[in-house]
């Protein structure tokens, strides 16, 4: 990472993530999966977001085995296989597609290792980049009840091993809170995915853990997700003020905030529309000026 305190050069467009050298924009593909309730987008569509974004530049894309049961990865190699030699693609382990309960926990070690194998079957590829950890302790999402509530150190163990054995590359936790990332320090962890954006800086203390050993945070619901019941990030009258007053999209002001906010934020946001994608990704070259980020500043709902 270039840089570890202030407020980064906004030119700066790449940054680190394993050790792979990435565009701080990349693309997370659930949208193209799951739309909080809403129906996913046709397959070509789909299938058009994928190959646009990598036309753009992107060259970290976020996904899931779980993600609409499958679907997402399955898109990703239909439309991107044989992949590009600069493509970063992230996956998460901890929960799995039951047929007929829907997403359910998966958070044993033994399905840890289940998880990253049927990611790698379904994305075609010998070693996944990055594999997330995502704990089920608190919500957003479904939470972890019964033997499903399992000590962090043994998952470690697992994701270790199969670091060892070249399956995946680099392993991120998702969903943690200070103490976990502390106690997981030591093995070595390459990012963080936790909920955060312009109106939920809950995660900030773990953004300053991050910032203190180097490490990408790459917040999930960057603009508040498609859930109706997250405050959307774009409906917000400042950040709406703010793009009505710089000419850009509210997008581009909630996604350029994170970008400016700190170096070491990597964007997934995603999306189920080209236009939206090319959005998102221009807003790499979106500058907020001091007084729009200190009206910004001053948005957070939650501060960390
Ligand atoms: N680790 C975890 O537990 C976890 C949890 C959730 C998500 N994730 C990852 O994080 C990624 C980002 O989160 P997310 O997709 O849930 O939420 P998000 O990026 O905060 O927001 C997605 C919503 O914003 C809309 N949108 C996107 N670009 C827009 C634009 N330029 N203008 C207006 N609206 C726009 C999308 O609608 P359209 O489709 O109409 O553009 C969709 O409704 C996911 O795709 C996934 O890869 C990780």
């Amino acid at each position: 990472m270039a840089g570890t305190t202030g407020r980064p050069d906004p030119t700066l467009d790449t940054a680190r993530l394993a050790g792979h050298p990435v565009a701080r924009v990349g693309f997370g593909a659930m949208q193209l999966a799951e739309r909080g309730g809403r129906a996913a987008p046709a397959r070509d569509a789909a299938l058009g977001v994928l190959r646009r974004a990598v036309e753009l530049g992107v060259d970290h894309i976020d996904t899931a085995e779980f993600y609409g049961a499958g679907v997402a990865n399955e898109l990703i190699r239909s439309a991107l296989h044989p992949y590009p030699d600069d493509l970063v693609l992230v996956s998460k382990v901890g929960a799995e597609h039951h047929p007929g309960k829907g997403l359910v926990p998966a958070q044993r070690p033994e399905q840890l290792r289940a998880g990253v194998e049927a990611n790698l079957r379904s994305l075609g590829v010998e070693q996944v980049t990055v594999v997330n950890l995502r704990r089920l302790d608190t919500g957003p999402g479904i939470e972890a009840t019964g033997d499903q509530r399992v000590d962090l150190d043994g998952q470690l163990a697992e994701m270790v091993a199969l670091r060892d054995e070249g399956k995946i590359g680099g392993i991120g936790l998702s969903n943690v809170g200070v103490d976990q990332l502390r106690r997981a320090l030591p093995v070595g962890i390459a990012c963080v995915q936790n909920v955060y954006n312009l109106l939920d800086r809950s995660g900030e203390p773990l953004l300053d853990l991050c910032r203190e050993h180097d490490l990408a945070w790459v917040p999930f619901f960057p603009l508040g997700s498609a859930f109706p019941r997250m405050p959307s990030v774009t409906d917000h009258p400042a950040v709406i003020a703010a793009a009505t007053a710089l000419d850009v999209t509210p997008a581009q002001v909630a996604l350029a905030w994170l970008l400016a906010h700190d170096p070491h934020v990597l964007l997934i946001p995603g999306t189920s529309s080209t236009a939206h994608l090319a959005d998102n990704v221009a807003a790499g070259s979106v500058h907020l000026d001091a007084e729009t980020m200190s009206t910004l500043d001053g948005l957070a709902v939650a501060p960390g």
